[in-house]
């Protein structure tokens, strides 16, 4: 049977339309990213290289040189020769330390974003060149900007960045034709927001949003380590949040944690945990305890879910639909409180939506939608911009303002014109800063962020009334402010791409630079992916996390399993193919015991 590249250049040959095309999203996300494709009217999660359908925005450099991504990586975490999280500071000036150098955060996003392609396009069985891609709702400029040029970077061409709250209103099928309002309640890894968005005649407008940077399903596996470790100290007298174990321990913490989303009871174990006193990790804990340690924090999530409503006088009567995202969601008690404080309203049912999906999923939908997939004639797909872009002028008490060329609320893509004046007579040159924010007589206000300055100069010097300046702010579809100044007098214009207010801008040659690096890097990796050995060790750990543990009766059985999957993982991470070949027999050994499920 002919691949769909093949039969799609033969429709071309014939002057065919496509026929089918990969519809591309990707959620990439602090904790974890997702792709899917939009394919036969629905949008399926596309499976990594490790066949799970979420993938740990982890990278981790192997001792051989050679790059980890996904859970392989996140169980092979080391401070020094790891990274994670880098999304929260995407588009800062912030670098991030892997074995002694200090990379650019730009450098790790276009690694990743490489292997999510790499990932998807393996599952696809082909490759795809566009997508959209999406970005939290209080994102500002500049890491939008740098989201845009990093997947670029990685071979993906954005067609548009849409907000993670919208994305899941449309995965769960919201339909924009009808007027609502919505409560998105994304809890994820890092971060919670709280977004309320007004659907009516194919808008998704975010009219009112509360986000809590440092609050996520990271802060409840402290809580919880806190309670294990407290118990490990009084059992064998040491410190294990204060040691070099503590990575091991947090991750036998989040296991647990996850499986009292689905069980009363389960047990935190870790074999061997501090190899030295031969300590092993084994603590029962039960839901109710799990629930009093994180209360506090499922608390701190309703204050932001009340100053969401309270920033536009809404009570629950105001809202439709309540959406749950994110994996924090999964928790039978932050379920139970938000129903709560939405005076009864039950989310909306988790059984055809998957809260860990469901953001990529609806990025898949919008680029089907863009790209003409048939279908979808029901959706329309328009966004507002949420917050208005300024120049700095000066006014008549002689104080600087931020006067908005383009207010938030106006329909993305669009292009407003504004007639400025030099204070000075005769004025040589004029600076133009470029502000995204709300806070229109507050210009230092933390809330605003300026995107760029932009000199002007006047050769010769010009009067004031012939030095006007006729500055246009264009918003793209694609999220990308472009600014062109023309001095009417001189009849002379030049526009303006605005890319990054700090003095550190990545060039074009950086950029070829850092994707050339990514390359070799992912190349040096695939070599060793493609060894015997390691292919053998993938495909005896999904045959047992996909086929085996799921049909396992006995928790002790499944735990012995986890276990050794692990172990083969660690053995991966090493990069010793020894190792691999070792840790894949002897978990291979142990599902001849389950041959029957097989
Ligand atoms: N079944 C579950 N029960 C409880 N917690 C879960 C479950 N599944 C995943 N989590 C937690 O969800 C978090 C990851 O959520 P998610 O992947 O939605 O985050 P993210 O989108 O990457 O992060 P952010 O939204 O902060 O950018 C982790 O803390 C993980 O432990
Ligand atoms: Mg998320």
């Amino acid at each position: 049977m002919p691949s769909n590249n093949e039969l799609r250049s033969r429709a071309t040959d014939y002057g065919l339309g496509p026929l089918i095309m990969p519809y591309i999203g990707i959620d990439f996300g602090t904790s974890n990213s997702v792709a899917a494709n939009f394919q036969y009217g629905h949008a399926e999660v596309l499976h990594n290289h490790e066949g799970q359908k979420w993938t740990p925005s982890v990278v981790t450099l192997r001792r051989d040189g050679t790059l980890a991504f996904g859970q392989e990586a996140k169980e092979n975490f080391d401070e020094q020769r790891s990274i994670r999280s880098v999304k929260r500071i995407l588009g800062t000036p912030e670098r991030v330390p892997l074995v002694g150098q200090n990379l650019r955060t730009e450098q790790i996003a276009v690694m990743l974003f490489s292997l999510l392609k790499r990932d998807a396009e393996k599952a696809l069985g082909e490759s795809f060149t566009k997508g959209v891609v999406t970005i939290p709702a209080n994102s500002k400029g500049l890491a939008r900007h740098a989201t845009k040029l990093c997947a670029g970077a990685a071979g993906l061409q954005v067609l548009t960045l849409i907000n993670e709250p919208t994305a899941a209103a449309i995965c769960y099928g919201i339909n924009a034709q009808d007027e609502q309002r919505v409560l998105v309640y994304d809890f994820g890894g890092g971060t919670l927001d709280v977004t309320i968005l007004r659907i009516h005649h194919g808008i998704f407008e975010e009219i009112s949003s509360k986000g809590v940077g440092k609050l996520g399903g990271d802060d409840l596996d402290l809580a919880l380590a806190k309670v294990l470790a407290e118990r490990f100290q009084q059992k064998n007298g040491y410190d294990i949040l204060n040691s070099p174990y503590k990575q091991q321990f947090m991750l036998a913490v989040e296991k647990a944690k996850i499986d009292l989303s689905t069980e009363p009871i389960t047990v935190a174990r870790k074999a061997e945990l501090v190899p030295e006193r031969h300590l092993s990790l084994e603590e029962e804990i039960d839901r109710p305890t799990f629930e009093r340690a994180i209360m506090p924090l499922i608390q701190q999530s309703g204050a932001a879910l009340d100053e969401a409503m309270k920033l536009r006088n809404l009570r629950p009567k105001d809202i439709d639909k309540v959406l749950l995202v994110g994996g924090t969601s999964k928790i039978p008690i932050v379920q139970r409180y938000v129903t709560e404080k939405m005076a009864g309203k039950e989310p909306e049912p988790f059984d055809k939506v998957d809260p860990m999906t469901c953001v990529a999923q609806g990025a898949a939908i919008v680029s089907a939608i863009l790209q003409g997939a048939p279908g979808l004639d029901n959706y329309a797909y328009s966004v507002k911009l949420e917050h208005s872009l300024c120049a700095n002028p000066i006014n008549e008490h002689r104080q600087v303002y931020l006067d908005p060329i383009v207010k938030r609320g106006s329909d993305i893509p669009c292009s407003f014109t504004k007639t400025y004046y030099p204070v000075a007579d005769p004025a040589e040159r004029v600076i133009i800063s470029v502000f995204e924010g709300d806070e229109y007589h507050q210009p230092d206000n933390a809330e605003n962020v300026k995107l760029a300055e932009i000199p002007w100069e006047f050769t010769p010097p010009r009067s004031q009334r012939d030095g006007a300046l006729d500055v246009t702010f264009e918003y793209g579809d694609d999220g990308i402010l472009t600014v062109q100044i023309e001095d009417t007098h001189a009849k002379h214009k030049k526009r303006f791409p605005i890319q990054q207010a700090s003095e550190d801008q990545m060039d074009a040659a950086q950029v070829i630079k850092m994707k050339r690096i990514n390359e070799e890097l992912i190349a040096r990796s695939a070599d060793l992916e493609s060894t015997s050995e390691y292919k053998e060790a993938l495909e005896v750990i999904k045959k047992t996390e996909q086929d085996v543990i799921p049909k396992v009766e006995r928790d002790e059985d499944r735990r012995e399993l986890e276990e050794l999957c692990r172990q083969v993982r660690l053995a991966m991470g090493s990069g010793d193919k020894k190792k691999m070949e070792s840790a894949s027999a002897e978990l291979n050994d142990r599902l001849l015991n389950y041959a029957y499920l097989l």
